[in-house]
Order: structure tokens, then sequence, then C-alpha cells
């Protein structure tokens, strides 16, 4: 569908859109273009006026106005034109200047909140490396696409001055330059629609390299210990080189719209020369100032040309930007607004969940769970205990069946009120570069310092953050590189107690853990027992003896819920774990 719409957007749809939000100052930008352009085109008539009086020894005569008293008043005329044109060229330049920025902010910013408002489904499904490169690079060809229309416009309009100004001198001539203008438009059309398509695939290419380079840059440390280094460097090598032949291509045809614009041009003027020496000449001066006019609208022309050369090259990018920007927006998270009293009792009720179509996640999955009990989930790998989680969490809608909060649906109900009362702790803790306090805040602002202590203490991590050079306002660096991983993992757990949840969803949060930190989560989980309710997914068994009830997921499907001594003396696979656990 993209490529489709790519292609049967023509350039001037396209150009009116990018324009569209910016119209008062394209307008102003218009006008002063225009005026700057009649103010030249008055300067270049009036100084080749001049230049023929002072041959002929004869007061200078204008083509319009007819003689003029003294050569003074054209001086006069025409330094105030000049000096009228600079100030209208540097109107354009802050204007030019003034779009590129905000059209740079404005799409970066309906980028971000598109994709921060999109559903978690579609967050997920985006390819790693994406959302940074489109805000990044695409968003810069956006602006230069933005820069170029203004030039582009700049240039028009005062080419229109200069032909407007041209008819008044010699209709004729004017009209065969406009003519040749046409012409020079009609053939470079083709080169145009093919710096289009070329920059269609150089974005393909960029944006799979950049996910390449994302994928691969997350390696590492495998690459290091497996020995693979050259291999890596081979993949990348590769996939660099084809991103930048694609891009080559398209500048080298942008590149060929100037010299063979050049060619034509002047064959044109060569045309125009041959032409007008077969008919009768006016009026010299007349002659004088449409060869001055000639030139300089046949250079604003080349501007015109180059600019829509740059137009064509970006507007692939610009595609790009938009349809993520509408893919985001086509897939809103969910507004709905029903509360209840409380989180709980919190149910699966027939839960039916898929990825993929053609192959069920979950299957009719009931659980029940109720205020202050602690329910551990566990099963093989690929069982579906983190569907379970994403489904409680409100992450993901159940295809079948309905998630209910205090007897509600979670897909009705309001999402700030879910969010301030449920939290999450991932297997993998998530840290930002930042200081420690920031990182358990985690942008809640409301969230003051004795929070943040009493969270780091119920997470067992308080002690170690005392130990840090700055307490809580250490540094953590990029991703938190400067704790352990068991530290880590509680600072997240502190994040995730600090706004006192009524719910706790944790999945697999010690399974890469040592046994001490292991210890002192489990220690911290058997202190907020009873007090916060709590899903444990968990692959070991240190944390399920805690647990009130047990729900087996298997193959997508709940096959026991129930207290673990229960499970203990009937399930098989609890029996199993466990043994293969204790040995
Ligand atoms: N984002 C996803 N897209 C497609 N399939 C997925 C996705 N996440 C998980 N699955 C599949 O769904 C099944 C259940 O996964 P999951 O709930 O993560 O299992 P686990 O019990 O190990 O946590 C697995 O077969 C897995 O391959
Ligand atoms: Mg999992």
């Amino acid at each position: 569908m993209s490529e489709q719409t790519n292609k049967s957007k023509s350039g001037l749809s396209f150009v009116l859109d990018l324009a569209k939000p910016y119209r008062r100052k394209i307008t102003t930008l218009s006008s002063a273009s225009f005026v700057g352009g009649l103010l030249e085109a008055g300067f270049l008539v009036l100084i080749t006026g001049l230049m023929l009086s002072l041959a002929s020894g004869e007061l200078p005569t204008l083509p319009v106005t007819g003689p003029l008293e003294s050569r003074s008043t054209v001086l006069g005329l025409a330094s105030a034109a000049l000096i009228a044109r600079l100030i209208l060229g540097l109107l354009t330049a802050k204007i030019t200047a003034d779009l590129g920025a905000m059209v740079t902010v404005d799409y970066r910013k309906r980028l971000s909140h598109a994709f921060f408002d999109s559903d978690w489904k579609t967050q997920q499904a985006e390819p790693s490396g994406r959302l940074q490169e489109l805000m990044g690079s695409f968003v810069v060809q956006v602006n230069l696409a933005m820069t170029s229309l203004t030039q582009g416009i700049s240039a028009a309009l005062s080419l229109i001055g200069f032909i407007g100004t041209g008819f008044f001198v010699q209709p004729q001539a004017t009209l065969a330059v406009l003519g040749a203008l046409a012409i020079l438009g009609g053939i470079v059309t083709p080169l145009r629609s093919l710096i289009r398509r070329q920059s269609h695939r150089s974005t393909t290419s960029t944006l799979a390299f950049v996910a390449s380079v994302a994928e691969l840059g997350s390696l590492g440390r495998e690459m290091q210990t497996f020995g693979v280094r050259g291999s890596f460097k081979e993949r990348i090598d590769s996939l660099a080189k084809t991103a930048a032949e694609d891009r080559r291509r398209a500048n080298f045809t942008t590149g060929t719209l100037t010299p063979v614009y050049t060619f034509l041009a002047y064959s044109a003027i060569l045309a125009g020369a041959g032409w007008a020496s077969t008919i009768s000449i006016g009026n010299l001066g007349a002659i004088g100032a449409v060869l001055l006019l000639m030139m300089r609208s046949l250079s604003y022309a080349q501007q015109i040309l180059s600019v829509s050369g740059a137009i064509s090259m970006a507007q692939p990018y610009l595609h790009t930007v938009n349809a993520a920007i509408s893919g985001y927006l086509a897939n809103p998270a969910a507004a709905a607004s029903k509360r209840s009293d409380n989180v709980t009792p919190l149910a699966l009720q027939e839960v039916s969940f898929a990825y993929e179509s053609d192959r069920l996640a979950l299957r009719s999955a009931t659980i029940c769970i109720q205020r202050g009990e602690m329910v551990g989930v566990i099963g093989p790998s690929g069982a579906g205990k983190s569907t379970v989680a994403q489904l409680l969490l409100g992450l993901r809608e159940p295809d079948a069946g309905q998630v209910l909060v205090g007897g509600l649906d979670l897909a009705t109900m309001d999402r700030t009120w879910w969010t301030e009362r449920v939290s999450f702790v991932a297997q993998e803790p998530a840290l930002m570069t930042g200081t420690v306090a920031e990182n358990i805040r985690f942008f809640r602002e409301g969230i003051v310092d004795e929070e943040i202590h009493r969270a780091a203490e119920r997470a067992n991590i308080l002690n170690d953050i005392l130990a840090l050079p700055e307490g809580f306002a250490t540094h953590l660096g990029e991703r938190g590189t400067r704790l352990s991983g068991g530290q880590r993992q509680r600072l997240s757990i502190a994040r995730s107690l600090a706004t006192e949840p009524e719910l706790l969803i944790l999945d697999e949060p010690t399974s890469a853990l040592d046994s001490r930190s292991e210890e002192l989560i489990r220690n911290s989980l058997a202190q907020l027992h009873g007090s916060v309710t709590m899903v444990i997914i968990a692959h070991r068994m240190s944390t399920l003896d805690l647990c009130d009830k047990i729900a087996v997921i298997e193959n997508g499907e709940v096959t026991a819920f129930a207290h673990p001594k229960v499970l203990a003396s009937t399930n098989a696979y609890y029996q199993n774990s466990f043994r293969i656990q204790e040995s």
C-alpha cells in the first residue's frame, strides 16, 4: 500500500501537504520573494538603461517610463531597489531557517507522541532502532525538504516577478523565455521521478541497516565470547555497502539535474539568439534589459530545479515518517474510563489469546486472585506465562474471554487509575542513564525522597545504595552498568514499589540472578506478602513456597491452580520440577 501511495502522490500535492501547517509564514515568504524579484528585475532594467546612456552620451531611457531627467535619479532608484532587495532577502533567509527548525521539532514531536500513545502491541512490533532513525536522520531529511521548499518558493516567485517585468519591457522575448522554461521543466520530469524511486529504495535499505546494527550492537558480549568478530564486521560492511549504494545512485541522479539543465538552457539561449537575429530589433535598451532578465530567469529556474531534485529525494523519507505516524495513530492505547473500588478480585475469565492468528498462546485460561494473595505461575518455557503477565497488566487484550478487575472488564477501565495501582518487574531490569533516585522515581514527579528511601528499603537495596559514593545521587551510567545484575533487579523492584502499588506482577524476577540476590528478593516479597497482591512467574521453586496458590501453565492451558501442598501431591509438572531442583 505505502509503495502505491508513494508513487501515485504527485510532487505538488506532497509539497502542499508539507506546507499546509505553516501557511502564514509561507505566505509572508512568498510575498517577500515576489517583491524582491520585482525589485531585482527593476534594478537590472535601471542599470542597463544607465549603461546604454553612458555609452551613447544621451539621457537614460527606460522601457516603460521613457527618458528620465538625470542619471543620478537612476542611480538613486537603483540603490533604493538594492537596499530593499537586501532587506527582503534577509527576511526570507530568516523565515526559511525558522520553518526548518519548526518542521524538525513538529515532526519529532508528532512521531514520539504518536508512538507513546500507541498500544503495547504496536510498540512491541516496532523494529529495533527504527524510531531512533526516524526521529534522527529521517526528520533531518524532512527539514531539508522544507528548506528546499522555501528556497523553491522564493525562487519561483522571484522568477514570476522577473517574467512580469519582462512582459513590460519586451513581451515577445519574454514569451520565448517562458516557453523555453516550460520545455526544460518537461524534459527533466522523468529524472525527478527516477530520483524519487531511487531515494525510496535508499530509505528502505537505510532502515534495514539500522535495524541490523541495533541488533548486532546488543550482541557485543556474545560476539567477543564466541570469537565471531570477523563475521560481524563482514555482515555490517555488506549492509553498509548496500545502504550507501542506493543512496549513491539517488545522489548521482540528483547531481545530473544541474549540468543537464545548464546544457539545455544555453542551447535555448542559442536558439533564441538565432531567432532574434531573424526578426526586426526595436529599442536597444530593451534588448539589453531582456538579455539580463533572461539570464537571471534561467538561473532562478536552475535553482528551482535543483530544489525540486532535493524535494524528490526527501519525499520518500517524509512519506516513511508520515506512514509511521499514521501507523501509530491507528493503534491508540485504549481510552476507557471505568474505575473499580479495588484491583481485586483479579481474574482471567476463559481468556484466549494468539500473537499470530494460527496458534493460540493461551487457551481458555481461568484463574482468580484474591486481595493480598501471592499467586505463583509456573510452567515450561514458551508455555504462555509471560503472556498471562501481559494480559493481567492490560498490555494486551484477550481475543476471547475477559480480564476482570473487581468484577469489571479491564478493557473498559481508566488506564491512569489502573497504572497508579499496578506495578511490574520484568526479568531483565530496564534501567536508564541517570542517578539511583531518578531510576527509582522513573518520571513520576509526585514521588518524594522519603518514598524513594522507603521503596529502596522494602526492595532490600538500601544498604547497597548507601554504600555507593554519592548514595541516591550516584550516577549509574548507561543502562545502570555500574551495578551488578542482582542490584539492578532490586533497584527495579524499588521502582515498582515507590508508589505503594496494590498489585505487583513479577515475571521471572530472579531467574538470572545469583542465590544471594535471589534470597534478598525473596525476603522482600515475604515482607510484602499479605499487604500487596502479587503474581509471581517463577522458574525456581524458592520463591514459590511463599505462594498461597500456584497456577501451572502447560502449552497455553492452565492445567492446575491450587495451593503448593495440593500440587505437591497431585501435579506431575510441579512434582518433577520440584524434584529436579531439590537434587
Ligand atoms: N511477541 C510475540 N510474537 C509472537 N509470538 C510470541 C510473542 N511472544 C511470545 N510468543 C509465543 O507465545 C508463546 C508463549 O510465550 P510466553 O508467554 O512468552 O511463554 P513463557 O511461558 O516462556 O513466558 C510462545 O510460543 C512464544 O513463542
Ligand atoms: Mg516468559
